[in-house]
This record gives C-alpha cells, sequence and structure tokens, in this order.
C-alpha cells in the first residue's frame, strides 16, 4: 500500500467510524494504519499519519459523544423519575432490585469454563477413587486361576503382544508425567498427574506378571519404538497430547479389549479389564483439554499438528503390520481390532468437537478424525474386506512390501 492509499483509507475510517465511540475508534485506527504504513514504506510517515488520524477521530467522535451523552442524561431523568413515582406507588425503596438473582440458573461462559475444569478435576479425584493395588490384585488373580501358563503354540506371539503393551505402558507414564509436569492448567495438570500414577501402576504390574510366565521379552519393534520416542520427545504440548491422548491410547485400548476376547490365559484376562477401565479414563484428559488448545494454534501450527498425527498413523500402521501373523496365531482378527481402534479414535474427536462447541473457542484445528474422510478408505487398504487374499494382485503386491518395509525398518530401528 502506498503512502497515499494509507492517507485515503485513514480519511474514510474518520467518516466511517462516527457512529462508534472515541476509545475503540483509536485503537483501531492506530492498529491500521500502523499496519498499512508500516508495510508500505518502513518506518517514513507512521508517526505522522498515526498522529493526524488519532487527532481526526477524537475531534469526530467528541461531538457524537456529547449529543449521545446528552440523550442519555434524558433518559436517566426519565428513568429516576419513573422509580420515583413506582416506589411511592408500591411502598418500596427498589432496594431488592437484584431479586431473584437470575445469574443463578444462567449458564454464562464462565460458568461453561468452571464446569469444564470441574469435570478435569473429577479426573484425578476418580482416578484416586478407582485406584486398584496392583500387587493385591495380581496375588488374587494367581490365587484364583493359578501361576499363569500360555499354550506353547501361542507364547511367541503372544511374549511380542506382552511386550509391546509393557514398553508402551513404560512410555505412557513418562508422557503423562511429562504432560503433569508441562500442563499449565492445574485441574488438566491434576489429570495428567493421576494418569502417570495409573501408567506406573500398569506398568509393574505387567513387568511382574511376565516374570511370573518365565520368559524373556522379545526386543521392542523399532518402528513402535521410534513412534513411542517422537511422542515423548517432542516439544509440542499438542503434538505429545496428539500423539499420546488420540493415537497411542486408543490403540492400546484396542490391543486390551482383543486380548480379553481371546482369552489366551484367565490371570492376564481377568488382569487387563482393571486397565481397559483406566485407559478410557485417560482418553478423557485429551477430549477436554486438547480443544483449547489446538483454538490457540495459528494455520502454520495447525497444519503441523496434522502432519504430526498423520506420521503417527503412518507409524502404527507400518509397526502394525509385521504384527498381523502373530495375531491371527492368538485368534485376533487384524480388521476388527483396527476398526475398533478407528471407531474409538472417531469418538475421541466428536467429544473434542463437543468440548470445542461448549467452549465457544470454535470448530476443531489441527487434528483430523480418523473416522471420516479418507480414514475408512485407508483401514480398507490396509484390512481389505475378506482378508488380503481376496483383494486385487496390484493391491495385495503394495501390502506385501509394506509389511517387508515394515519388517527391515522393525529390525533396523530396534
Ligand atoms: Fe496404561
Ligand atoms: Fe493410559
Amino acid at each position: 500500500m502506498t503512502p497515499t492509499l494509507a492517507v485515503t483509507e485513514e480519511a474514510t475510517n474518520v467518516r466511517t467510524n462516527e457512529a462508534a465511540n472515541v476509545e475503540a475508534n483509536v485503537e483501531a485506527n492506530v492498529e491500521v494504519n500502523v499496519e498499512a504504513n508500516v508495510e508500505a514504506d518502513g518506518n517514513a510517515n507512521v508517526k505522522a499519519n498515526v498522529e493526524a488520524n488519532v487527532k481526526a477521530n477524537v475531534t469526530t467522535n467528541d461531538v457524537t459523544t456529547v449529543k449521545a451523552n446528552d440523550a442519555a442524561s434524558t433518559r436517566n431523568r426519565l428513568e429516576v423519575g419513573a422509580e420515583r413515582a413506582f416506589g411511592w406507588l408500591l411502598g418500596s425503596s427498589g432496594a431488592k432490585k437484584q431479586w431473584p438473582p437470575y445469574e443463578l440458573i444462567e449458564d454464562t461462559i464462565e460458568t461453561t469454563a468452571r464446569a469444564k475444569l470441574d469435570k478435569l478435576e473429577r479426573l484425578y479425584h476418580k482416578g484416586q477413587d478407582l485406584a486398584w493395588d496392583g500387587r493385591e490384585v495380581l496375588n488374587a488373580l494367581v490365587e484364583k486361576h493359578g501361576r499363569p501358563r500360555i499354550p506353547e503354540d501361542k507364547k511367541e506371539s503372544a511374549l511380542i503382544l506382552l511386550g509391546l503393551l509393557m514398553w508402551g505402558e513404560l512410555a505412557a507414564w513418562a508422557i503423562s508425567a511429562d504432560l503433569a509436569e508441562r500442563i499449565d492448567d492445574v485441574e488438566a495438570k491434576m489429570a495428567a498427574t493421576s494418569q502417570a500414577h495409573d501408567e506406573a501402576r500398569h506398568f509393574y504390574v505387567l513387568r511382574d506378571y511376565v516374570r511370573l510366565l518365565g520368559e524373556p521379552l522379545p526386543r521392542l519393534g523399532g518402528v513402535g519404538r521410534k513412534l513411542l520416542i517422537d511422542v515423548l520427545e517432542t516439544d509440542s504440548l499438542v503434538h505429545k497430547l496428539i500423539g499420546m491422548q488420540l493415537m497411542v491410547e486408543s490403540n492400546a485400548l484396542a490391543i486390551f479389549r482383543s486380548l480379553v476376547n481371546a482369552e489366551l490365559e484367565p490371570v492376564l484376562t481377568d488382569l487387563l479389564a482393571y486397565y481397559e477401565r483406566d485407559e478410557a479414563r485417560h482418553v478423557a484428559l485429551g477430549v477436554l483439554y486438547l480443544p483449547r488448545l489446538l483454538s490457540k494454534l495459528s494455520r502454520f501450527e495447525a497444519a503441523r499438528a496434522q502432519a504430526f498425527q498423520l506420521r503417527c498413523v503412518g507409524l502404527l500402521i507400518s509397526g502394525g503390520l509385521p504384527l498381523r501373523p502373530h495375531l491371527v496365531r492368538l485368534g485376533i482378527d487384524p480388521r476388527k481390532m483396527a476398526e475398533r481402534v478407528v471407531k474409538l479414535q472417531g469418538e475421541v474427536f466428536d467429544q473434542m468437537r463437543a468440548t470445542a462447541k461448549e467452549e465457544e473457542s470454535g470448530w476443531l484445528r489441527g487434528v483430523l478424525n480418523p473416522a471420516a474422510g479418507a480414514g475408512p478408505n485407508l483401514l480398507d487398504f490396509v484390512h481389505p474386506v475378506g482378508g488380503i487374499e481376496a483383494a486385487p494382485p496390484v493391491h495385495r503386491a503394495i501390502l506385501r512390501a509394506w509389511a517387508r518395509g515394515a519388517r527391515f525398518a522393525d529390525r533396523a530401528l530396534a
């Protein structure tokens, strides 16, 4: 914009803003002109233009304000007169003007925000009420079902999955402890602290369970390891919450449910029911807190958050492909498990959208809904209906190449 254009724009601003109040106009025009002039010629004329514009607005609006004040004082005199007349009529001085207290039933923005904080704080108290003693529960289950033993033909596959879960719990512990330290909202901090307490219990109970099996755990696959390290090491609180609460927790929940349904071993089946209950609560931290952070993102930051989520999806799928034969051996249908993950993520997304609407922070930005758009197509591609063998030859070839690449990466990055 040239300086001449900037001056013309100032004149237009002065005319159109006559009806508005002085303070607002001065502030608005100072902002517009500083921006316009700085853009136009760096530092020349900025001061002169701003001063001229402020003066013009003040003068014009002084006249308007005087007129408005006259009208207001006439109105006030009429109101006072009417109040005195009705005070005499009703025998009251009008001292109870504040009754009834309408604010008691009104849902102000503040009330809604308070309710949200209460829900976050409740996560902590709920966590405390529902906390279970890991040693007690495991001992009682061993007493009930006997020392755990996994059938020989399923042992290798079960240990691979248990290793993934156990290291996943350790990562979840570190990630939630980091969230508890970095989140600056007290209620959300409390919820993250409660989650860290749960994750610590999940880790040590699984470790003790594996010790009871008396078998060494295989190393964690390199792709899964890369995913957990990415979420652990990201500096962004938004990326951490998307990675942990939306992506990792939903996958963990789907694996727990699949293992419970597979009834692999009774101690494990009963134990994982306790895990499921805690994990469902952990997802709520993301649902209640993440929309607030997302609403503050710039377009660039929102695009970066989506890119991070897509990378998590890519790593989760790549890490899951080599697991497919193991899942089948354990009696778990990989497609059904993936469907459960996408369904859970879709529910979390919908709840986050409801939170965003309630808080009037608007549409959710920076996060993609895995259950909408290209999500279901991706699910059909990775887990074709009727199995891989029923897919067209090119589709099969791509999936096999992807699985080969993922196996290679699993070994190389382990
Ligand atoms: Fe956990
Ligand atoms: Fe969790």
